[in-house]
Formats: C-alpha cells, sequence, structure tokens
C-alpha cells in the first residue's frame, strides 16, 4: 500500500494542468458500445477508473488501442452483453454498461457497482427509466439483468437530480423508438459531454445541460473523435491547494464557468481568483475568512469539493456551516482532520467548522476519492509532516498528483 510523505507550510506557486474529467471519461468510454464503428476519445486521464472501465471494454469483446491520453475503440467484436463481476465492483460508473448494453443489444447483465462509500447509493432512478423505456430489469445475487423486446421513447420525471441516472438513460434512448424526455435531469458539465460525444456519433440530443433533455431515437450511431472536458473537480481541488498554502498559482486547461460555484466561494473567502480564457489564478489575500457552504447539484458548490473547501475552511478566520445536502456519509474526513487539530464538529449533515491557525502535520488515512484529495490539501497546509496511508482512492480520480503538486512548490513523496 503506498505512502504519500508531505512535509508541510510550503507556499504553492506557479502553473499546473488540469486533465480529462473523470467523470465525462467513465461514461463517454462505456458509450461507444453503441456503434460498431471506430470512436478516438482524446484527453483521457489516466487514473486507475478509466483503466478499470478500459479492463471491461476488452472483457466484453472491444479492440482498444491506446496513445498516451488517446484511445481508439472499436466494438464490433463484443460478442456479450455480460459485465465481469470483479471488474464491475472495482468503480461506480460501471453501471453505464447498462445502458449501453441495453441500447446495443436490449440485453445486459451488470454485476451492482463499487465506488467511494460515502454514503447509500442507490440506483433506483436508473432502474425507473430503463423499465419506463420498456426494458424488464430483475436484480439477483447482486446482479442486474436487463432486457426489452424493444425500447420506446417515453417521458421520465426523475425523483432525484442525478447524473448517473440522466447519463444511463441517455444511453438507452439513443437508439430507441420515438422521443425520450428526461425531465428534472441533471445539468453537470459532464452530461453535456456525453451528450455532444453522442450527437457526434449521430444521435439526436437536445438540452443536455438544462432540467429537461429530449432524445430523438436513431436507426444507428456512427464512429466519432472526441476531445474529454477538462476536469472541475481536480482544478477545483487545485485551487483550494493554492489558497490553503497562501500561495499564487496558475490553474491552466479548465472552463472557467464550470467552476463558477468554486471561484464565488473563494472571493467571498477574501481570495482572489483572475479568470483568463481557459486558466484561473488564484491568489492568496493572507488568512481566508470563513463561509458558509451548502452542496447543491449543478451549478450548485459541488459536493465533489465539499471535503476539500472543508480543510480551507479548518484554517479559515470564523466559523462555517457546512452542509452536505447530496450524500448522507461524506465526513468520513473529519475524523482525519481532527488528528490534526481540526475543530469540527458533524450532526448528521452538517459540519460546523470554527476555523484554526494552522493544522499539525500527522499520519492519516485517506478514506474515499475526495477525502483524499482534502487530506493532500491539509498536509500541503500543515505545520511539520503529514503521512497519508492507502492512495489507492486518489489514484482512482487524479493524475499525477504528485508530479503535479512538486512542480508548484509542493515537498512531497510516494513511498511504495
Ligand atoms: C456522480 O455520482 C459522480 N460520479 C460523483 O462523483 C458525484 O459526487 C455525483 O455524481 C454527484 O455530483 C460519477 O459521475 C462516476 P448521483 P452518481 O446519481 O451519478 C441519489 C467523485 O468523487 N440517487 O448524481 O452516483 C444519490 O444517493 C464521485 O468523482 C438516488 O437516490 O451520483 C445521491 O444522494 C463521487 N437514486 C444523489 O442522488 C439513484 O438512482 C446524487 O447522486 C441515483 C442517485
Amino acid at each position: 500500500m503506498d505512502k504519500l510523505v508531505i512535509e508541510g507550510g510550503h507556499t504553492l506557486e506557479g502553473e499546473i494542468y488540469v486533465s480529462g474529467a473523470k467523470n465525462s471519461a467513465v461514461a463517454i468510454l462505456p458509450a461507444t458500445l453503441l456503434t460498431e464503428e471506430t470512436c478516438i476519445i482524446k484527453n483521457l486521464p489516466s487514473i486507475k477508473d478509466v483503466y478499470y472501465i478500459n479492463n471491461i471494454l476488452l472483457q466484453l469483446g472491444a479492440e482498444v488501442e491506446e496513445s498516451g491520453c488517446k484511445f481508439i475503440i472499436n466494438s464490433l467484436g463484443v460478442d456479450t452483453y455480460e459485465v465481469d463481476f470483479e471488474l464491475s465492483k472495482k468503480l461506480r460508473a460501471s453501471y453505464y454498461f447498462v445502458g449501453a448494453l441495453l441500447g446495443r443489444f436490449k440485453k445486459a447483465r451488470v454485476p451492482f457497482p463499487g465506488g467511494c462509500d460515502i454514503g447509500i447509493r442507490p440506483i433506483d432512478q436508473h432502474i425507473k427509466g430503463f423499465e419506463a423505456l420498456g426494458a424488464r430489469i430483475k436484480i439477483e445475487h447482486g446482479i442486474i439483468w436487463a432486457e426489452a423486446d424493444e425500447l420506446i421513447g417515453t417521458s421520465i420525471f426523475l425523483d432525484v437530480v442525478s447524473v448517473g441516472a440522466t447519463i444511463n438513460i441517455m444511453l438507452a434512448a439513443c437508439l430507441a423508438k420515438g422521443t425520450t424526455v428526461i425531465e428534472n435531469a441533471a445539468k453537470e458539465p459532464y452530461i453535456v459531454d456525453t451528450a455532444n460525444f453522442l450527437n457526434a456519433m449521430g444521435a439526436n440530443i437536445k438540452g443536455a445541460g438544462t432540467d429537461e433533455i429530449k432524445i430523438k431515437g436513431v436507426e444507428r450511431l456512427g464512429g466519432c473523435e472526441h476531445c474529454i472536458i477538462p476536469d472541475q473537480m481536480e482544478a477545483g481541488t487545485f485551487m483550494i491547494a493554492a489558497a490553503a498554502s497562501r500561495g499564487n498559482v496558475l490553474v491552466k486547461n479548465v472552463i472557467p464557468t464550470h467552476l463558477d460555484s468554486i471561484s464565488a466561494k473563494m472571493r467571498e473567502m477574501g481570495i482572489k481568483v483572475i479568470e483568463n480564457g481557459d486558466s484561473l489564478q488564484v491568489v492568496s489575500n493572507g488568512r481566508p475568512r470563513s463561509a458558509n457552504i451548502k452542496t447543491m447539484p449543478y451549478p450548485g458548490f459541488p459536493t465533489d469539493l465539499q471535503q476539500p473547501m472543508s480543510v480551507l475552511l479548518s484554517i479559515a478566520e470564523g466559523t462555517a456551516i457546512v452542509t452536505e445536502s447530496i450524500y448522507d456519509g461524506r465526513f468520513k474526513h473529519v475524523d482525519e482532520l481532527r488528528r490534526m487539530g481540526a475543530k469540527i464538529n458533524v450532526e448528521g449533515r452538517v459540519a460546523i467548522i470554527e476555523g484554526i491557525k494552522k493544522l499539525s502535520g500527522a499520519p492519516v488515512c485517506a478514506t474515499d476519492l475526495r477525502a483524499g484529495a482534502a487530506m493532500v490539501i491539509a498536509g500541503l497546509t500543515a505545520e511539520g509532516e503529514t503521512v497519508i496511508n492507502n492512495l489507492t482512492h486518489i489514484d482512482r480520480g487524479y493524475e499525477k498528483l504528485e508530479e503535479k503538486l512538486l512542480q508548484i512548490g509542493a515537498k512531497l513523496k510516494r513511498i511504495p
């Protein structure tokens, strides 16, 4: 189990590059199953979750040629609709193979997904969508069985704003007969990115990025080329790290509007965030002021940055109220931050963070992906040395994290 040893107290300065978006990549790669022609996907992040999805494509019989951050995929040879149990439980996004295989074969057999332990993560809205399209769903021995004589377009109102369900229904509806309308749809940039990819394949999707998405079924989809959008969560993590280290960092290769909620919150805390083109300059202004956070679906403050932001709030001036309205178990980083001296009280889905001057380095654990990112930020800003055990979560979602941070003045090293 790899460890990360961080020497805290160094100001981060310089330029840092953002990679392709994990949550776009893990949706778009399964979507390539919807055509027998070749798809070229560029700007893929080299992270474990992309590797896990790629393993499932290979297991199904697809041909994948990797060259750097580009995959050339052809799934003509895919001859099964059954996903391997071990591969499926490696990550949450394996559920996209239900929508993709249903769309391709009108059949799918996908073991329940895995993913971060951040609270209960049902897939009832995915199933509601598939059944509305005419699929019969059976859940047996931890496996999702889906089958349809044919998929017929219909109107689906999501009870919960769900990124996964929105994308999964889009995947199944592309080749359905007639028009599907997803109402109360999620609006995250990954949804727009996936819809753009599907439309480049010949799909007819309108309204992605709004709460009503219209998918007109087409006869067939073809191959295409697509470049994954930058990862707003990686970008936000770097922005928060820059501010926590009282540094001055240019975060490059971003789409600033995707980060509006983080930029606005940081400005509210007295941190300078300057937009120019495809980069954001974060300039610390001394100790930040505290502010309240309430996580909401996009364009609200993202739940995936609640944990990293909690670190910045734990060393801010004042007391913050952090409300995690998306998940009921996304405070596992709090115990680890307490080891470093943070003053945080958790009541259900609310954390009260009383800012202190400095965290102190300590041996800590990364309990899930974004908690891991939070611990890295805490180690960078703390007094003394922090050792983060178990980097598997961090490696699932952050490409070359150490190399990127070393380039802007961090002092850290990975110990195998
Ligand atoms: C996606 O997860 C992301 N993962 C998560 O990022 C992100 O936190 C989440 O969206 C919210 O933005 C991927 O895209 C692979 P949801 P997803 O369906 O699709 C409830 C990371 O750190 N819900 O939008 O699983 C659910 O319990 C990861 O990169 C249902 O009730 O999230 C949650 O409370 C962590 N029924 C809320 O909706 C359902 O059928 C939002 O979940 C589906 C979801």
